[in-house]
């Protein structure tokens, strides 16, 4: 069974952890796109592992992950990453693959990355300063490096020296900045190109033979349906496609490869970076739910923003995806609270708005419409069966469902592995 994870939120809705959960019924785990901007952590025992690059599956030992052509990879980074596990034990060698005709973060996109958010003043994104735009930017436009021209030192030479030549006048003319040596540059990435060569490979033809050979694949996402360059909160998104249609363009995998898709929703909302939140929560209680809820960035350390669980968000994000079920997670994160807002809807202009709105400045006039329930008031995070779940966290489970009008298939009540309810014995 080949199963599409995607988040339904703003990023951070705890991806890895189920990445990690599910790789273990799948042969493969695939990344489709966006790049070092992602942070999925994974939890065992008092061992954390933050995944920048490689798919949250690399941690069983026999399963082979794939980083596909709709990533931008910065090879300083997927290099640190591939060093550190082998400290900690684990070795992906002969488990790894990186397609050719994934984009390479420069130098250069970091830069610009950094000095484009400084000149936008207070219309900052609040991008992770990966370079994760800029690089984007350039693979549209069709000037960027791939992996393949990485590899191949000739072509990486002849590429790079006219690429650089035109990335050190933006940043000399427009944004004052010294710029890049050409030398310097080029053997630190031909080092990098000598050291990933082996990974790489044609991932949708690796994939496709899996897949014909009646292997399974997990295919994960990276970021959020609204931070998707498309369908999120333009221009406060990332600029890939995390959504479901991220899967086919990025993998090089069909439609009709695909089993399942399934959405994963944190039980409240976080945003991190600029942009819109309409279910914000007042400072205080905002803080409270960061704090019980960790809630700081896994890539960067910023703090999150916090909201009320917002179903208007989650209805376009089923619709967007097609979901067929959804993982709720942190729900532990409630425990203390007295009363629990859910938005079942926006009031605009005397309406009501089930679905997200395109356009930021009818967002702004929306006003989030709340049902209250009461807390349940004790500790969840040790429950692993949904009977035993106190009344009124089921009420809140029951809510969401009966709402949106799709199965819950996992709960999650801690960030370890058995702390989670399963309800879809599919997925045991
Ligand atoms: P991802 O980007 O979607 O993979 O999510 P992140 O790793 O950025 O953020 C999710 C955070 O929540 C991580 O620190 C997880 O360990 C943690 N986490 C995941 N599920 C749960 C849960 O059910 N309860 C609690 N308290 N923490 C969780
Ligand atoms: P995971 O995969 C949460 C946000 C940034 C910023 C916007 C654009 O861990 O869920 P970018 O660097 O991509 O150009 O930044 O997107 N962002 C994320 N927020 N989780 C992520 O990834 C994110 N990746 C990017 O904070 O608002
Ligand atoms: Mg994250």
């Amino acid at each position: 069974m080949n199963i599409v994870i995607v988040g339904t939120q703003f990023g951070d809705e705890g991806k890895g952890k189920f990445i990690d959960l599910l790789a273990k019924r799948a042969d493969y785990i695939a990344r489709y796109q966006g790049g070092a901007n992602a942070g999925h952590t994974v939890v065992i025992g008092k061992k954390e592992f933050i995944f920048h690059l490689i798919p949250s599956g690399i941690l069983h030992k026999r399963k082979k992950c794939i980083i596909g052509n709709g990533l931008v990879v910065d090879p300083q980074t997927l290099l640190e990453e591939i060093e550190n596990l082998k400290k900690r034990g684990i070795d992906v060698k002969g488990r790894l693959f990186i397609s050719e005709n994934a984009h390479i973060v420069m130098p250069y996109h970091k830069l610009l990355d950094r000095v484009s958010e400084l000149a936008r003043k207070r219309k900052k994104i609040g991008t992770t300063g990966r370079g994760i735009g800029p690089c984007y930017t350039d693979k549209v436009a069709r000037t960027g490096i791939r992996v393949a021209d990485l590899i191949d030192e000739k072509t990486f030479k002849k590429k790079f020296k006219k690429i650089l030549d035109e990335k050190n006048q933006l940043l000399r003319k427009i944004y004052h900045q010294k710029g890049f040596s050409y030398r310097k540059v080029l053997i630190e990435y031909s080092s990098y190109g000598r050291r990933i060569k082996k990974y790489v490979t044609n991932t949708s033809l690796l994939i496709n033979r899996a897949i014909d050979k009646g292997k399974s694949v997990l295919l994960e996402g990276a970021q959020g349906t609204f931070l998707d360059i498309d369908w999120g909160t333009y221009p406060y998104v990332t600029s890939s496609h995390p959504v479901v249609g991220g899967v086919l363009t990025g993998l090089g995998v069909g439609p009709t490869r695909i089993d399942r898709v399934i959405g994963v929703a944190k039980a409240y909302t976080t945003r991190v970076g600029g942009g819109p939140l309409p279910t914000e929560l007042p400072k205080r209680l905002g803080e409270r739910v960061r704090e019980r809820g960790r809630e700081y960035g896994a890539t960067t350390g910023r703090p999150r923003r916090c909201g009320w669980l917002d179903l208007v968000l989650l209805r376009s994000a089923i619709q967007i995806n097609g979901l067929d079920s959804l993982i709720l997670t942190k729900l532990d994160v409630f425990d203390e609270l007295k009363e629990i807002k859910i938005c079942t809807h926006y009031r605009y202009r005397g309406r009501e708005i089930n679905f997200f709105p395109n356009s930021l400045r009818v967002l702004s006039q929306c006003k989030p419409q709340y049902e209250v329930l009461k807390g349940w008031q004790e500790s969840i995070s040790r429950i692993k069966s949904y009977k035993k779940l106190p009344p009124n966290t089921k009420k809140y489970v029951k809510k969401i469902k009966k709402l949106l009008g799709i199965k819950i298939a996992l709960i999650s009540v801690g960030p370890q592995r058995n702390q989670t309810i399963v309800l879809d014995k599919t997925l045991r």
